[in-house]
């Protein structure tokens, strides 16, 4: 069943007002829902509730028990004759039984909630759909013992006690909003508090709710909390609306957490942080999700979708809002390396595969799958670029136009861009096809001189995605700026060229020596550039760009030019070793963006650039450069690392840099097969006051051929195994390791008394970590192939859209040799006819093989 949006319509009946009461228990709930509903406009179709999974008991128009209904599907239809009626279901559910963690789950001896998209459904009868907006008001009745702490969203109103070792709580939302943002949490929770004081002098009590044992975890998350909601004050004009503000961390969680309005549900992984436990990358994450998160309460709930199919409207934004907030808290060009690293890794392949989809999709089968790195960040990098071409001012009163006209309503992305246009005075009529058109654009730039007057001439060309043959040139807002070759001296101001047409010419005038190229700076255009520019143009930029993400970008391209000819047999590393070494010796620059510049690029990012990857040669390829640039550059590698060496722990910039750059060091030092490399890695690990280090010797360690990597894979597990959130680190450190045994080890990993389908990030932890190690997976034998198709087989039972959200690997068969290729068709194959699919698992297999 496809779903297409051109189909929408607006809803038949409204529900302005829902009165819920819950009475909790793990085996059975009871749910009694009164609706108050209108007719919308003039038709005469009777009440449509979605449902799914629950026990009808009775259901009453205007007070009066009727008969007459039917279950249609799974949605429950009542004949109305009147333009507004009263109408109240009951029907009960088994939270204990859940396993899909949508709706009414229970999780740790808790029960909490997660409507999105389609959740609420299976909670009560209900149109689920985002349009909808209702004031909900929830009682809930509950053991008081087991569950001491009942949330849900809005302001806390009455509670009491019953006799029967019950108690009870009601809660009040006066926002109107739709379902998928309903919440409850009832459980055994403490709770982490402060206060914030919002611009126009509001007190609002903030909350952050953990198992007793956690508490002490809750600080960085809570601190987060408090900049966040300053940061969208002073950033977008943006305050907080309710008298409290919750935020609950359960362990079973289908992906990072959720905006229920004063209500947020997260991920544990998410919150919980001390530094004997979390990585200064787990840090950075906590406080970036719980930016988002808060920040959705504009972008999201004020302000909410008309219907799935502008889902990148709250998320698009939402996400470039989270990540403008980031890079204010540290450096900004390393986390707009690190912002873009993450878009080549998981939103290029989906744009180059068969699940390509427009930011602004056309059709679904299953929503849940279409919560994607293209909704999400390359949804953020369309914002991006209208606030290019609009400029600050032009882009705030673009997002002042938006929240102001749009608040309280269901909007779409059109909406969107149309404040962009009134607000910023522009005309983004060409702009649209990034919402419509799936695809990395890619650009070829060639600039070429004659005296003092360069020509760069742009070419373009979007390639055919499932759906779309054929595609219009689009805009691209590409920063460019010219550097003298002889004298490292800028030429030219920076630019932005709004490229537009299939082709384009842009003269230089008054060039006083020969000129290089930085095109596409601060990557102000989310496409792919191949220039013409040699490695020595390339390791110039890498020393003289002023923009740091351009030299970034020239040391990836010169080490991925090396990389690729190396593949193809031309192996000439000198001219990566020579700008490693420059790079490393430059006193100037912030030292995590000195790790984060002589990274190599990923296994999967050669892979992509290549007709055919060839996983073991790319593999080799890349070990041998980095044995080449660990052996000769040793004494700097060393150097760096003693850098850290004793220094207190402490989560700031110049710590983490430090910590950052060690590792990446540790990493060369065992990479040039230094003798005492393992010994390092394990001092390291073994003394090591805080995760990160930890990690980072960890990570070393288990790659490498020596038996101590046993010995610190063992301690380490007996430290943690207590900690499930630092149990998966174990088990993806493991699932990451370029050992040739790397197959057969998860393989023996998914038998593990401590693996489990149940928990989401258990099994991601192995099972996604293992499709995203190429060479690892991609054994020539198919076995990492039938390995992850019989685990996703035997997750989807359990939970369907988990299961969905790891097939993706073995949809890449097309980019590799036709040996490859037949083993994965087989294995999709095997999914699609596998007795009683999900429909999750089913659209993204069924896709895969067609793409
Ligand atoms: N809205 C949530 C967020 O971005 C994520 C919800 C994901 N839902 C899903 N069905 N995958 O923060
Ligand atoms: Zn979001």
């Amino acid at each position: 069943l496809v779903i297409r949006r051109e189909d929408y319509t607006p809803p038949e009946w409204l529900v302005p007002e829902t009165k819920l009461d819950f009475d909790l228990d793990p085996a059975t709930t009871r749910v009694t829902a009164i609706l108050s509903v209108t007719r919308n406009g003039d038709h005469a179709s009777p009440l449509r509730l979605d449902g799914a999974g629950q026990k009808p008991l009775s259901v009453t128009v205007d007070g009066v028990a009727i008969n007459d209904w039917r279950i249609d599907g799974e949605q429950l239809v009542i004949p109305l004759t009147g333009a507004a009626h009263v109408v109240e279901t009951q029907v009960e559910i088994a939270p204990d039984r859940n396993t899909q963690l949508m709706g009414l789950y229970a999780s740790g001896g808790n029960l909490c909630t997660q409507c999105e998209a389609e959740g609420f459904r299976r909670i009560t009868y209900f149109p689920d759909r985002p349009d909808v907006l209702s004031v909900y008001s929830v009682r809930m009745t509950a053991d008081q013992k087991h569950f001491p702490v009942l949330l849900a969203n809005g302001d806390p109103v009455e509670q009491g006690d019953l006799e029967d070792g019950r108690h009870w709580a009601t809660w009040h939302d006066p926002f109107p909003k739709p379902s998928y943002l309903f919440a409850l949490v009832a459980g055994d929770l403490t709770v982490n508090r402060s206060s914030f004081t919002t611009m126009s002098g509001r007190e609002v009590s903030l909350g952050i709710w953990v198992r007793e044992a956690d508490l002490p975890k809750t600080d960085h998350a809570l601190k987060a909390l408090e900049l966040a909601m300053a940061w969208d004050e002073t950033t977008y004009g943006r305050e907080y609306d309710l008298d409290v503000f919750n935020i609950v961390a359960v362990d079973d969680f289908n992906f990072g957490a959720m905006e229920n309005k004063g209500l947020n549900i997260f991920n544990s992984r998410y919150i919980l942080a001390d530094p004997d436990t979390a990585t200064d990358y787990d840090y950075d994450a906590i406080a970036a999700v719980v930016a988002h998160e808060y920040f959705h309460n504009w972008s999201g709930n004020r302000i909410t979708c008309r219907d799935w199919f502008q889902l990148s409207l709250k998320e698009g934004f939402t996400v470039y809002r989270d990540q403008g907030f980031s890079a204010d808290q540290g450096s900004r060009a390393v986390r707009r390396i690190e912002d873009v690293r993450g878009l080549r890794a998981s939103q290029f392949p989906e744009d180059s595969g068969p699940l390509a989809h427009p930011v602004r999709p056309e059709s679904y089968q299953e929503i849940s799958n279409f919560y994607t790195a293209t909704i999400y960040n390359k949804g953020a990098e369309l914002i991006r670029m209208m606030a290019a071409i609009l400029g600050p001012e032009g882009f705030r009163a673009g997002t002042d136009l938006y929240f102001d006209r749009y608040d309280g309503t269901a909007a779409t992305c059109e909406d969107f861009v149309t404040s962009m246009e009134e607000g910023g005075k522009v005309d983004l009529t060409q702009f649209r096809l990034w919402y419509s058109q799936a695809g990395t654009p890619r650009v070829s730039a060639s600039l070429s001189q004659d005296g003092d007057r360069a020509t760069l001439r742009l070419a373009q060309q979007v390639p055919a995605t499932p759906g779309q043959p054929v595609k219009s040139p689009m805009v691209l807002p590409l920063r460019v700026k010219l550097f003298g070759a002889e004298s490292g001296a800028a030429l030219t101001d920076e630019r932005l060229v709004l490229f537009e047409d299939t082709l384009d010419t842009i003269v230089f005038e008054g060039l006083a020596e020969r000129a290089v190229l930085s095109i596409n700076r601060g990557f102000s255009a989310p496409v792919v550039v191949e220039t013409d520019r040699t490695a020595a143009d390339l390791a110039f930029l890498s020393a003289h760009d002023d923009d740091p993400f351009a030299r970034y970008e020239a040391m990836q391209q010169l080490m991925l030019d090396t990389l690729v000819a190396s593949v193809e047999g031309r192996t000439d590393h000198e001219g990566v070793i020579a700008a490693v070494a420059n790079t490393l010796a430059d006193a100037a620059l912030d030292l995590a963006f000195v790790a984060e510049a002589v990274l190599l690029p990923s296994e999967s990012f050669i892979g992509d650039q290549m007709a055919v990857v060839d996983p073991e040669a790319i593999f080799r390829a890349r070990e041998t450069l980095r044995r080449d640039l660990g052996t000769r550059l040793e004494a700097q590698w060393r150097q760096a690392y003693a850098r850290g060496e004793g220094q207190p722990y402490a989560y700031t910039p110049e710590g983490k840099g430090l910590r950052r750059l060690r590792s990446v060091a540790l990493g060369y030092i065992a990479a040039s097969g230094a003798a005492d490399a393992a010994d390092l890695a394990f001092a390291q690990f073994d003394s090591a006051d805080n995760m990160t280090d930890r990690m980072g010797a960890l990570t070393t360690l288990v790659s490498s051929t020596s038996d101590i990597r046993t010995t610190a894979l063992d301690i380490f597990y007996s430290q943690y195994c207590d900690n499930p959130l630092v149990l998966d680190k174990w088990f993806q450190a493991q699932a990451q390791s370029s050992r040739d045994d790397t197959g057969a080890v998860v393989a023996g990993l998914a038998e593990h008394a401590d693996f489990t389908l149940t928990n989401p990030n258990r099994a991601r932890s192995l099972i996604g970590a293992f499709g995203a190690n190429q060479r690892a997976f991609n054994t020539a034998d198919g076995s990492g192939y039938r390995f992850l198709a019989d685990q996703l087989i035997a997750l989807d039972r359990l939970n369907p859209q988990t299961a969905a959200k790891l097939l993706p690997p073995l949809g890449r068969w097309r980019r590799f040799d036709a040996g490859r290729a037949e083993l994965m068709r087989a294995e999709l194959e095997r999914i699609v006819r596998t007795p009683g699919l999900s429909k999750d698992l089913f659209e993204q297999a069924s896709k895969s093989l067609e793409g």
